[in-house]
This record gives structure tokens, C-alpha cells and sequence, in this order.
């Protein structure tokens, strides 16, 4: 029978000591040794790294184990019983610690991962473009939708075409109509356009005729900003020029556009009026079926036959051609369309106007 003996066998982590198999309080060194650890492991991969040390192939009580084969058919027996239950409470430990740190590790990951769902979410507010453009576009595709072109002039205008080419003459009082920004220096007679209508004579200088043309854009008065003036404010300006052009098409165009803008119940009258650029001239009414309070004729812009000294302006013969004109403010038809009562809302840049009318992009 040989002498219980403590092998030593080295592995990376450094001399291990072996308990002789049959060495019972050696063994229950290691099992303690191991039972304190497994306790000690803080989670499932610490217990992991125990796992090994104390039941992987090169722990002390495998190769305690191992040598078993060597000792004699006596000693076979005991070391059996003293190894056999020593592993199996190794194990039985670990088995209850890897149930207790899985539990732990399931109950960390529910919080890390736990959503508040009453948390308050990041808001981003969708952009939009400004009513005043979507209201400009539906004009411009509702005259593409007739054949017309769109055009465009500069806002910084020359006098010339704003005045002068319009049948303004220097002296007549109805260049006092319009309350001008004149651009210095005085004799420059550069002025920042008080209406789209100088586009009619650029257009009939640039385009070939006949021509059928719509110009939206920004012009400038000297007003007081006010809930119903605005010194910057939008217009369009129609402006067609072909043989034998009368009345009666100005008035079917702006009937047609007047029913795709308002509905088909809308209806426009023409009242006399006075603009140098046209003859005639007149005040254009339309008919809002559905306006707050009830349908009722809202003043809208003014129209007219082109003048025959603007046409000759252009280098147009008014005896071969002819031509109408119209011209409405985009902020006003904003204001009565959509019942916005005050204009100062329109230019404020105030995201909860915009809203109102829509997230339209
Ligand atoms: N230019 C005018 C204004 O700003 C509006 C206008 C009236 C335009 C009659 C026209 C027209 O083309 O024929 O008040």
C-alpha cells in the first residue's frame, strides 16, 4: 500500500497541488478550496474560469482522479468514495451558481434593455414649404395646365419698365398709385418693382408670339407693415398676346381659373376701372362660395385689354395683335381663401402658422 502523497504538477497558472486520491482531508481542501471560489464568482464567465480549475482535465481532482488506475485493487475502493462524492458536490455547487448568476444576469439585461414607454419622445418637426408657395405653385400649375409658360423678371426693376413702358407718362398721377423704393442715386431710375406687371414687357421683348404667359413674384411698396399691408408682398401677373384676342378670353381664362381655385360654383364680375396699361380696364370680383359667413364677391385684382402703346412698347403692332393682362396679389387671395385675418402671420416665419395648412412638401 502505498503512502498517501501530494503530487505537484505544474500547468500555466502554476503549480496545482494534487490531493492523493485516497487522502480525504486533502481532498476536502480541494472541494472547499473549490466551493469558495465557486461562490466568489461574480458572474456566469468568472464562473466559467473556476469551472475549469476545478473540473477541467488538469484540475486536481481530475488528475487526483487519474491516479486512481495506478493504486492497488484495495485502495481502488476508497479512493472511489472519497473522490466520487468530493466532485460530485464541485459539481451540485456549480450547477446552484450557474442558476443564481443566470438569474442575475437575466434580471440586469431587463433593466439595461427596460424602454420607458411613458419617456417623453425627441420631437423633430417635419418642415413644410410656406402657404405662400404652395398657394403660388397651385396658380402657376393651374395656368401650365392651360398651356401657359411661367416667367419670371428681376425685383430690382428699371423705371423704364415698371413706369414708362406701362403708359406711365413722368408726370401722370398714377404713378403716384403705387408708393415706390426708388434706388439711390435718384437719377439712377432703378426702383425696386412695385408690381409683376413690368414682366408683360420683358416677355414681349424675349418671347416669340403669340404668348401666353404667367409671372409670379415678389414686389416692394413703401407701406407700414400692418395686418393688412406688407411693404414686400407677392403678385402674379398673367399676360397673353395673340390675333384676335377680345374681352370675352380674358374673361373665360380668369372664369376657368376662378372655378379651379375656389370650386365650380365660383363666378367672376368685371367693374370698370382705371390702370394705364390697359384699355379697357377693370376691377376683377370673384365669387368665394365658400367664404366664412357665406359666399359673397371679394375684390381680387384688376385685368384689361393691353394698352396699345405698352403692345408698341414692345415692339408689338396693335393693329396685328392683341393682348389682356391681369394681376392679383398672392397674399391676398391667401388671406380671403384660407380666412387668415391678419397678413403679419404670413411673414413671421412662425411654424405653427404653416401647420395649419398642412405638411405639404
Ligand atoms: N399691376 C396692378 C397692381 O399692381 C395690377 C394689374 C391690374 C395688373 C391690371 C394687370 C392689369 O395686368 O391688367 O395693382
Amino acid at each position: 500500500m502505498s503512502e498517501p502523497s501530494r503530487l505537484t504538477e505544474s500547468s500555466s497558472e502554476g503549480a496545482v497541488s494534487v490531493p492523493h486520491p485516497t487522502d480525504a482531508a486533502a481532498v476536502s481542501q480541494a472541494v472547499d478550496r473549490a466551493l469558495a471560489e465557486i461562490a466568489a464568482a461574480a458572474d456566469l464567465a468568472a464562473l466559467k474560469d473556476v469551472k475549469i480549475a476545478h473540473t477541467g482535465e488538469k484540475s486536481p481532482l481530475a488528475l487526483s482522479n487519474r491516479m486512481i488506475g495506478q493504486l492497488d485493487k484495495s485502495e481502488k475502493a476508497a479512493a472511489g468514495k472519497v473522490l466520487g462524492p468530493a466532485r460530485g458536490r464541485i459539481s451540485k455547487a456549480l450547477a446552484e451558481r450557474t442558476v443564481v448568476l443566470e438569474q442575475e444576469r437575466d434580471a440586469a439585461i431587463l433593466v439595461e434593455e427596460a424602454v420607458d414607454v411613458t419617456a417623453l419622445p425627441v420631437r423633430r418637426r417635419v418642415g413644410a414649404r410656406h402657404p405662400l408657395t404652395v398657394l403660388q405653385d397651385q396658380v402657376c400649375d393651374i395656368f401650365v395646365g392651360m398651356g401657359w409658360e411661367i416667367a419670371e423678371g428681376p425685383e430690382v426693376e428699371s423705371e423704364w419698365f415698371n413706369f414708362d413702358a406701362l403708359n406711365f407718362p413722368p408726370d401722370h398721377p398714377a404713378r403716384e398709385m403705387q408708393d415706390t423704393f426708388f434706388v439711390e442715386p435718384a437719377d439712377s431710375h432703378v426702383v425696386l418693382r412695385t408690381h409683376t406687371s413690368p414682366v408683360q414687357v420683358r416677355a414681349m421683348l424675349e418671347r416669340e408670339l403669340p404668348l401666353y404667359v404667367l409671372c409670379p413674384g415678389r414686389v416692394y411698396r413703401t407701406d407700414e407693415l400692418d395686418a393688412t399691408h406688407t411693404p414686400v408682398f407677392h403678385q402674379f401677373e398673367g399676360i397673353a398676346v395673340d390675333k384676335s384676342l377680345t374681352m370675352a378670353d380674358l374673361r373665360g381664362t380668369l372664369e376657368h381659373f376662378a372655378r379651379q381655385m375656389f370650386g365650380e360654383e365660383a363666378k367672376i364680375r368685371l367693374r370698370t376701372n382705371y390702370f394705364p396699361f390697359t384699355e379697357p380696364s377693370a376691377e376683377l370680383d370673384v365669387w368665394h362660395p365658400g367664404a366664412k359667413g357665406g359666399p359673397r364677391w371679394i375684390e381680387w385684382g384688376g385685368c384689361g385689354m393691353i394698352n396699345p402703346n405698352v403692345l408698341r412698347a414692345a415692339g408689338i403692332d396693335p393693329a396685328e395683335y392683341q393682348g389682356f393682362a391681369f394681376g392679383m396679389g398672392i397674399e391676398r387671395t391667401l388671406m380671403f381663401r384660407n380666412e387668415v385675418p391678419d397678413m403679419r402671420d404670413m411673414i413671421e416665419g412662425d411654424i405653427r402658422f404653416s401647420q395649419h395648412f398642412g405638411m405639404e412638401i
